[in-house]
């Protein structure tokens, strides 16, 4: 593995992001997918995706607790590019079992319930989506986090047992928003309001001048890697 890596390194090396994601797919052919949390980052992928009709399947995890603004947002990209977006939700009888033993807002109690409903919520759907695939596209940027920053743009994810690739991990946040608005992307209208990095409606806050960008996701836990094991 450690072999086809360097070689997926190698081929990307220096390229702009859609061309380095024409050459992905065309060495892996109908195993790229991408997903999309449907916030900034994602939302550029998306166009390059749609835009330049690349075959790579675009995929969300609806949670079934995210903010309105997600839906609308995913809402008028489908009416944007008239292209599918894969929507993966939870097992319903886990759902049902959590909720029904610890109520809808365990995830406040402790960090162990919080990581309990992200499993149920995001970690188990993502792996039943990645099953199969060779190549899974994200929208993570290095500047987003410590951990992140230590981030390859080419990994290997030993939790799905597939090669990771971050096209555009050297994205700073204003390229990122520059790109959206330059070519009239879609996009999340929470960003307007102080949100910056979006997860689920009971769990991300806007953040304040100065806040890290991920302080938002999960206030209220000090101390803990703001992580929900999608990226470990
Ligand atoms: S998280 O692990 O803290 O929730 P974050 O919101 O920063 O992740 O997003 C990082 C990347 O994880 C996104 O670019 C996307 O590829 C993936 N991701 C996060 N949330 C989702 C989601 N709900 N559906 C699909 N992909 C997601
Ligand atoms: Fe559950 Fe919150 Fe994790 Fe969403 S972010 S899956 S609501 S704990």
């Amino acid at each position: 593995m450690k072999t086809k890596i360097l070689e997926i390194k190698e081929l990307v090396k220096d390229q702009s992001p859609e061309n380095a994601l024409r050459l992905v797919v065309s060495a892996f052919r109908g195993k790229v997918v991408f997903s999309s949390s449907l916030g900034y980052e994602d939302q550029v992928i998306t166009h390059l995706i749609f835009s330049n009709d690349l075959p790579i399947e675009i995929f969300t995890l609806d949670t079934g607790r995210l903010f309105n603004e997600s839906y609308s947002v995913l809402n008028s990209t489908l009416d944007r590019y008239k292209k599918p977006i894969k929507v993966y939700y939870p097992q319903t009888e886990s759902v049902e079992k959590l909720v029904s033993e610890k109520g809808p807002l365990s995830f406040y109690e402790s960090v162990e319930s919080r990581k309990e409903c992200c499993f149920i919520r995001k970690v188990e759907p993502l792996k039943r989506a990645l099953s199969g695939n060779a190549i899974w596209i994200t929208g993570i940027r290095a500047d987003q986090s410590t951990l992140r920053s230590n981030a390859e743009q080419v990994e290997w994810d030993e939790a799905n047992q597939i090669i990771k690739f971050h096209p555009i991990l050297n994205w700073t946040f204003e390229e990122v928003k520059e790109y959206i608005k330059k070519h009239n992307i879609p996009y999340n209208t929470l960003h307007d309001k102080g949100f910056i990095s979006i997860g689920c409606a009971p769990c991300t806050r806007a953040v304040k001048q100065g806040e890290d960008i991920r302080a938002g996701r999960w206030w209220w836990e000090e101390n803990t890697k703001k992580e929900c094991g999608l990226h470990t």
